[in-house]
């Protein structure tokens, strides 16, 4: 077997960079990753790129392996002596085996989701030219060869606070925390009096929120804090100009949860079409009756042929989209703030970009997938609902406040629509006496989109590697105000 020496590493990262250029947009200067769509990350994938030297990890599908492995702990701590190592690429195997050795350093996961199949062509073909060998399997990798990179001298002690927390217990954060010397204390503040939350965040360096409430009352207070996270999506409860006026990075994680919020965008969609809810009710007043008794089932239409509205097109919206091709769907698209760029991409793959009013009124089914701002603010109205077909169907997976519940129970009461899947709701819990829960052609879940341990698990690492970022002085990934570097 041929080593892999230094110089030809960095060859093979140019043509990988050549590679990257596939995905680089000259005239716009931004990059074409869906996923890394930030624009944080654009700002600083930019800069990196221009500095011509990554790392690509062997992955579960080698794209960027290219069978490095045996040299690849060497070529890893040779760039790191010369201070040229900042990026890394890879798949979920690569970062299983690498991600600690390498926490130093960013590390681009699942890369092999970008035209995957095209890289793997050019990585046999240089595989072959170079006679190395190429492997499509995943690997065992093992990282105990690397040095452990000097971090200790770059990770300042810290303190992070958690205001609130989902999970059972953060014991994986406080020791992965613990062994970098960053001290992590976890509370459950949710509901508490703001001075309460004060108390227990204000020697804080970062905070961690899940659901409290960041004002700007408490946030003038914080002397020491340079980062915010939301853990998730949606950042309604924490006040970003505050953050901004008061010198705070402010991070989220809007990338963690996109696939589970389409699939429950999507059950929604298929549980109104079945009406899932009135079914299970059929087969018992039948079982009870001895014989079927279908009435108040039909009318059932199928999905093939009908109409899929998306309102917002964003990160779930075209996720909704790419998962749902297979169903024989026409899609239309209300999005006025997609950049022409996306929207050309979508149109190229059959999405059909409206107004609001023709999406409210052609629609079999409107899925929302906008963010919460004062436009959206009730954007499903009586006068939207009046818009919409009575076969048609309304899911909302994105914020509860998107839709005025009492006109939407006004209208599925009147038989004006034909039904609802709602997860998310203006207050969460919603009090028992939500209309909805007395209309059974309304299908609700309990905010639970989000949800699926993959999601759960990716949202603790990418957390977890914000803190770390903080602690090396770095910025956080997805960073949601103007506040790019620590100013405190
Ligand atoms: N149910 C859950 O558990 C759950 C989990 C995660 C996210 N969400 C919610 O899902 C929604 C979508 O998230 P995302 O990550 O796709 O966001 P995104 O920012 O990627 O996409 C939002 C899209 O909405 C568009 N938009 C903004 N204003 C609009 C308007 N007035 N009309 C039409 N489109 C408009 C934007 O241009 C953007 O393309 C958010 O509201 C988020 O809070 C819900």
């Amino acid at each position: 077997m041929k080593k892999v020496n230094l110089n030809e590493a960095a060859e093979m990262f140019d043509q990988l960079n050549d590679e990257l250029e596939w995905y680089y947009n000259k005239e716009t200067g931004e990059f074409d990753f869906y996923n890394l769509e930030d624009k944080s990350m654009n700002e600083r994938t930019k800069k990196e790129f221009k500095a011509k030297c990554w790392v690509a990890l062997p992955s579960r599908w080698d794209i960027h392996g290219y069978r490095i492995m045996e040299d690849f702990a060497e070529t890893v701590n040779e760039l790191r002596k010369q201070d040229r190592l900042f990026r890394a690429l890879g798949g979920k195997g690569a970062f299983r085996c690498f991600k600690d050795a390498l926490h130093d350093i960013d590390l681009i996961e699942d890369w092999y989701k970008f035209k995957h199949e095209a890289l793997k062509e050019k990585a046999k073909v240089w595989c072959e030219e170079n006679k190395l060998e190429y492997v499509d399997e995943p690997r065992h990798c093992d990282s105990s060869s690397l040095d452990s990179p000097p971090n200790s001298a770059k990770i300042s002690p810290m303190k992070v606070v958690v205001t609130d927390y989902i999970e059972p217990d953060l014991d994986f954060e406080t020791k992965k925390l613990a062994e970098l010397g960053v001290s992590l204390q976890a509370h459950q503040l949710k509901f508490r009096p703001e001075e309460e939350v004060f108390q227990a965040v204000k020697d804080a360096e970062v905070i961690v929120v899940n659901m409290v409430k960041i004002t700007e009352s408490l946030v003038s207070r914080l002397d020491k804090c340079k980062l915010i996270i939301r853990h998730g999506v949606g950042y309604d409860n924490v006040d970003v100009e505050a953050c901004t006026k008061h010198g705070i990075q402010f991070a989220y994680q809007p990338d963690t949860s996109i696939d589970d919020v389409a699939e429950h965008a999507i059950t929604l969609i298929f549980a109104c079409a079945r009406h899932l809810f009135r079914a299970r009710k059929t087969l018992e007043t039948s079982s009870a009756a001895g014989k079927w008794d279908f009435s108040g089932l039909f009318p059932i239409y199928r999905l093939d042929g009908k109409t899929l509205g998306l309102l917002g097109c964003g990160r779930i919206g075209s996720k909704v989209f790419q998962k749902m091709k297979g169903f024989g769907f026409k899609f239309i698209a209300c999005d006025p703030y997609i950049s022409d760029r996306r929207k050309a991409a979508l149109e190229a793959e059959g999405m059909r970009f409206v107004d609001k009013e023709t999406l409210f009124r052609e629609s079999d089914y409107i899925s929302i997938h906008t963010l919460l701002s004062d436009e959206t603010r009730h954007i499903v109205n009586d006068e939207t609902l009046a818009l919409m077909k009575p076969t048609a169907y309304l899911v909302n997976t994105a914020r509860g406040p998107m839709v005025d519940v009492p006109a939407l129970a006004r209208a599925l009461r009147e038989k004006r629509i034909a039904g609802a899947g709602i997860d998310v709701f203006e207050v969460e819990p919603p009090p028992p006496e939500l209309e909805l829960f007395d209309i059974e052609t309304a299908i609700l879940s309990p905010h639970m989109g989000w949800a699926s341990e993959e999601a759960g698990w990716a949202i603790r690492v990418a957390i977890l590697d914000d803190i770390v970022a903080a602690a090396q002085g770095k910025p956080a990934r997805c960073i949601v105000n103007s506040v790019k570097t620590f100013t405190r």
